[in-house]
């Protein structure tokens, strides 16, 4: 999947303007600034290709990305702080939630998690949304490179811990690095395999 091409279609900023529910989906999720963008660019070789910066709120827009022509890849934008004026955040947030809540054929949620921090409020909060509306989604441990002497491991064990107390969480935990590349294999695999 990931050695064909992938394209850019189109940043949807309302509901009605989604592209067709026709094929797979799957969706990035995640606090401002946890490496949205960054692993979609990580996962398809294409630097450019979602736009990454290290200001929080960078992705305003649901960003829809063409695997093939077999699989959406949604970039979605960030919830938490944003640097943003408040009025356009809110209506992302809102978007957000009515999509996620609400898209028929979105397959998984990858749920973006610093691997610095572990799980935060608004985590908690996405999820138990994502668990109302029976959405299997799944945490992607970010920035793999950066935690130092084991940390990453007790950020997986508390992540592990809030898991298993929630129904539509698969339990398996992804480490990953955008800059070292870690991960990103089995992630690419998961991934294709959604797809069918
Ligand atoms: P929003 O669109 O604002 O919600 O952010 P995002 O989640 O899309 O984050 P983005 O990909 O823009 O990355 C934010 C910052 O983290 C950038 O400065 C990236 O270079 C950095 N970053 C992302 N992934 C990694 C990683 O795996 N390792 C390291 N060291 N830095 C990363
Ligand atoms: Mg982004």
């Amino acid at each position: 999947l990931f050695a064909g091409p992938c394209d850019f279609v189109k940043g949807v900023v309302a509901l009605g303007g989604l592209p067709p529910a026709d094929r797979p989906e799957v969706c990035f999720a995640g606090r401002s600034n946890v490496g949205k963008s960054s692993l979609i660019n990580a996962l398809t070789g294409r630097k450019g290709l979602a736009r990454a910066s290290n200001t929080p709120g960078r992705t305003q827009e649901l960003n829809f990305f063409d695997l093939g022509g077999r699989l959406w890849m949604v970039d979605l934008p960030g919830y938490g702080f944003a640097e943003a004026p408040k009025a356009k955040v809110a209506a992302w947030q809102a978007l957000l939630k009515d999509y996620l809540a609400g898209r028929p054929t979105l397959r998984r949620a990858f749920v973006l998690v610093d691997g610095r921090h572990g799980l935060k409020p608004p985590d908690l909060e996405i999820m138990a949304l994502l668990d109302g509306a029976a959405v299997a989604y799944q945490v992607v441990l970010t920035k793999a490179d950066k935690p130092r002497g084991g940390a990453i491991v007790a950020t997986a064990e508390g992540v592990r811990a809030g898991l298993a107390k929630r129904p539509a969480a698969h339990p398996h935990i992804h480490l990953t690095s955008s800059e070292t590349g870690h991960g990103l294999p089995e992630l690419r695999a998961e991934i294709a395999a959604l797809a069918g």
